[in-house]
């Protein structure tokens, strides 16, 4: 038997155990290492995507930082890990960019260790391009299996040669691995999995599989351990949080899950992302009406305001239907901050389909949009669609979009001038010295006099000076 199939052989079956005997079998190998060079050795993981990569990044640091390696900067780590996004085609051309790099530093330090894994990774021709292309990768592993990094790494620090393991679907959520947060006082939770709406341009469902729920105690159980450990502002992550709980054993809405998240003591913020507008109920409403610890802010992506360009996009809502979702909601909740997401460009959209969705965006006064132009997905349906819009078309409109965007944004931040909001401080200014940024319910940044010490406290804030899409503050006093 050789050394690795011996300590294979001797792994527990159960998770997370397992995982947790292969960070010891990584620890070894890393001190090993370490003492030949006579340094510890570094990591880096460079995320792409959404708050869903940012959140697995957290665990992979966690798994390294257990398995003995030091953080650092991606220019002098050891062992450097992409998490990979494929939502849209520049996100897929970044990482390319970033191999070829890598390429030449490996050449010049053989003892460099590259992974990638991710979104990017689902990708059958993504994979064949790396095995053909860039076969100097280490380790290439999928989002299905990201738990089982500690045990790819432990077979890679122990084998070498390039390891590719690639899973089509999991129904497995395993707890409690180990996790690295980058703030002290806030993170990301993640409440379910995956997605099941199939949004025709979107890749995330063949990508991140079918929607899974995690159970609420797992939930609830992980966000009491971070509140005892300093964290008083969560947010919970999903890619239709509003789905939330209907494949459980026990079904639980999302805003059932929201009032019990509530009583947590010690949290005192709670944030989540995505809210499909479909499923977005009154019951959510009401819960955050009645919630003194919801933020004022709701992410309620539109991504078009034409009803016949929504029903090609699969989304199962009208340009009717979601503004009156849109008035009720500023009706119910009127200082709540509203924030959407908007592609420009899908296939067939005409320019009375655009003027539509510029109609939307000036109904409803976003208080900040992220706009995208269209990007093809190849095995989506909207790839195969004809009438695909030509580039320069589409960069007119995304233009006039984003103007008409940036407009309102800066009239929607411009309302709370002068008020007093109580703010998150959250980092030192790197723009202006002997300043901190804070973020405040509605999720608007301001920026004032405070030094390091105060990061994670609870300011009062005044705004004193609206600049665009933030705004210059002063402290008034701490709670
Ligand atoms: N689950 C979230 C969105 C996740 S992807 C939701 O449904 O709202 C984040 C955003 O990327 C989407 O809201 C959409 O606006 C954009 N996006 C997704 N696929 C895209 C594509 N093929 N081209 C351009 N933008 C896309
Ligand atoms: Fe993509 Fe639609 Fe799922 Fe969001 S809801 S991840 S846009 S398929
Ligand atoms: Fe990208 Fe995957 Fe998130 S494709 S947007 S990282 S779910």
């Amino acid at each position: 038997m050789s050394n690795y199939a011996e300590i294979q052989a001797l792994a527990p079956a159960a998770e997370p155990e397992r995982q947790y005997y292969f960070i010891e079998v990584c620890r070894r190998k890393v001190q090993e290492e370490s003492r030949r060079l006579g340094r510890p050795l570094t990591f880096c993981v460079t995320t792409f995507g959404c708050q869903m990569n940012a959140r697995d990044s957290e665990k992979l640091a966690g798994i390294l930082e257990q398995a003995g390696y030091q953080p650092a900067e991606a220019e002098t780590a050891d062992f450097i890990i992409y998490n990979t996004c494929t939502v849209r085609e520049n996100a897929n051309l970044k990482v390319y960019g970033h191999l070829g790099l890598l390429k030449h530093r490996k050449k010049e330090r053989p003892g460099l260790r590259i992974a990638l894994c991710g979104c990017m990774m689902q990708e059958p021709e993504v994979i064949e391009k790396l095995k053909k292309s860039y076969r100097f990768v280490d380790l290439i592993f999928g989002t299905h299996n990201i738990f089982k990094f500690a045990e790819l790494l432990a077979e890679s620090l122990e084998c070498g040669g390039q390891i590719i393991d690639i899973w089509k679907g999991t129904d497995q959520i395993v707890e409690d691995l180990p996790v690295e947060r980058k703030y002290s006082f806030k993170s990301g939770v993640n409440i379910m999995f995956g997605c099941n709406n199939f949004c025709s341009y979107c890749i995330v469902p063949y990508v991140r599989g079918r929607e899974r729920s995690r159970r609420p105690e797992d939930i609830l159980k992980e966000i009491r351990t971070l509140a005892a450990d300093g964290v008083t502002e969560i947010m919970l992550l999903g890619q239709n949080v509003n789905s939330y709980g209907k494949t459980l054993e026990e079904p639980l809405s999302f805003a059932e899950l929201l009032k019990k998240v509530e009583e947590i003591e010690g949290i005192r913020r709670i944030r989540f992302m995505t809210s499909h507008p479909k499923d977005l109920s009154d019951e959510l409403i009401e819960a955050m009406k009645a919630s003194k610890k919801i933020c004022r802010h709701l992410h309620l992506p539109l991504q078009s305001g034409s009803t016949r360009i929504l029903k090609a996009m699969n989304r199962r809502y009208t340009k009717e239907q979601y503004l009156e979702l849109a008035g009720k909601i500023r009706r119910e909740i009127p200082d709540i901050s509203l924030t959407t997401d908007i592609i420009v460009g899908f296939p067939g959209e005409t320019e009375e389909d655009f003027l539509d969705t510029l109609d939307v965006v000036r109904q409803v006064r976003y208080d900040n949009a992220y706009t995208f132009i269209y990007s093809k997905r190849t095995g989506t349906p909207a790839a195969a669609m004809e009438d695909q819009v030509p580039p320069e078309v589409t960069k007119d409109r995304f233009d006039r979009l984003l103007a008409l965007v940036q407009e309102q944004a800066k009239e929607q931040t411009a309302r709370f001038a002068g008020t007093v909001q109580e703010v998150l401080a959250e980092e030192v200014n790197d723009h202006k010295p002997g300043y901190l940024t804070g973020r405040m319910s509605n999720n608007l940044l301001v920026h004032f006099p405070g030094d390091a010490s105060r990061i994670g406290e609870y300011l009062t804030v005044r705004l004193e000076e609206c600049k665009g899409f933030y705004y210059m503050g002063t402290v008034i006093t701490s709670s």
